[in-house]
């Protein structure tokens, strides 16, 4: 006779399908600005964290990464790829998946889709960045690079730094077209810019937020002026990059982990002692944010694993009195813990 799985067995699973669910329930917007709020929660407690620089295995394509964080009750993993030429054969360029787990039992609590809650957390991210480093009052944002970060970029912007335009640019018009449809209806005014230089004209906050395993030059120095907050998402990996150093010489820099930042962020074009000012201390009051309105600010941002731990928490605690996910028969788990050959037998 098969005896029934235990209730610990049994993971939820929150699928593409689910995922997609919750967030249109809760309001993509909702989301947004939950998620932000999240974020800078676990930031404020950045010290209880474990951390260390994702693993990362990299290939002629791209590059695979495992991110893992604790903080001593419940442990989180990621796993997400970075391959920017997927999109010429009509697959993502990031695609992510990731799990919760019970620190006390090692026990798996969440599996979840995160190729969606990637896009929200690294918006999310920005927009907790921005909201401390960004000029007061800005208006007005320029998104280079319209790929499948870039609605969600300026959606956290509007929804926490209450940006009302947005200005878009990217190498494929037909991106262009595609971000600028569908945030057709969200209130935002947005202009579809013919360069780089054109689309950051007026704006006080400029995403970066492209693909390319180059060390590439999508801003360059002449084309900032004072008292701009650049959102570096795109340089993410070693030897890709999107700023000109001089930018960096200019501005004072904020990054999320350093030992991570120094090898995959835009300060990797850096010396060693180059400084930067740690996020969490930002937002802790520890470090001052922007000083003053002539300041440029750098978020250079490369997504840490604390924030994917915010994320999945935070899907874990917006599921509960929904049915937004699946239990998966994912962990063996025999009633006699000693007797996994019997359970197995019994299969027979
Ligand atoms: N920092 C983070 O936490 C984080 C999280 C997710 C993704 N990323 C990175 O963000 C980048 C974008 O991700 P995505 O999923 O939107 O990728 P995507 O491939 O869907 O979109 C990238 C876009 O960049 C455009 N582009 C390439 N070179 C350009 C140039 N020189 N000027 C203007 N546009 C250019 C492409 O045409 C494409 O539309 C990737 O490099 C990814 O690794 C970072």
């Amino acid at each position: 006779m098969l005896s029934l799985p235990s209730n610990k067995a049994m993971v939820p699973f929150v699928s593409v399908e689910n995922m997609m669910r919750l967030v249109h329930h809760l309001g993509v917007e909702t989301v947004l600005a939950e998620l932000t709020d999240a974020i800078e929660a676990d930031f404020r407690r950045w010290e209880s964290f474990d951390k260390t620089p994702r693993i990362a295995s990299h290939s002629g394509n791209g590059v695979i990464e495992l991110m893992p964080t604790s903080d001593g009750t419940v442990y989180s993993v990621k796993y997400v790829n970075g391959h920017p030429r997927n999109t010429f054969n009509g697959l993502q360029t990031v695609t992510a998946f990731g799990l919760l787990a019970e620190v006390a039992t090692g026990y798996p609590v969440l599996l979840a889709e995160m190729t969606m809650l990637t896009a929200l957390r690294t918006a999310a991210t920005s927009a907790m960045a921005a909201r401390h480093l960004a000029p007061k009052g800005v208006d007005t944002m320029a998104m280079i690079g319209n790929g499948a970060q870039a609605e969600f970029q300026a959606l956290a912007m509007k929804a926490i730094c209450g940006i009302d335009s947005v200005r878009l640019y990217d190498i494929d018009p037909r991106a262009t077209a595609k971000t600028s449809r569908n945030l057709d209806g969200f209130g935002l005014n947005v202009v579809s810019c013919r360069s780089a230089e054109a689309a950051v004209e007026r704006a006080g906050i400029i995403t970066t937020c492209t693909a390319e395993k180059q060390f590439a030059t999508i801003l360059t120095d002449n084309m900032i002026g004072p008292g701009v907050h650049i959102n570096a998402i795109g340089g993410d990996c070693p030897g890709k990059t999107e700023l000109h150093k001089d930018i960096l010489m200019r501005a004072e820099t904020f990054v999320e982990y350093p030992p991570q930042t120094r090898i995959e962020g835009e300060i990797q074009q850096m010396p060693a002692n180059y400084p930067v000012t740690e996020l969490w201390k930002v937002v802790t009051g520890a470090a001052p944010g922007r000083r003053d309105a002539r300041q440029i600010t750098v978020f250079d941002s490369v997504g840490f694993a604390v924030e994917d731990f915010s994320a999945l928490c935070y899907v874990r605690d917006r599921l509960s009195g929904t049915d937004f996910c699946q239990r998966l028969d994912m962990i063996a788990d025999p009633d006699d813990p000693r007797d996994l050959f019997g359970m197995l037998q019994r299969a027979r």
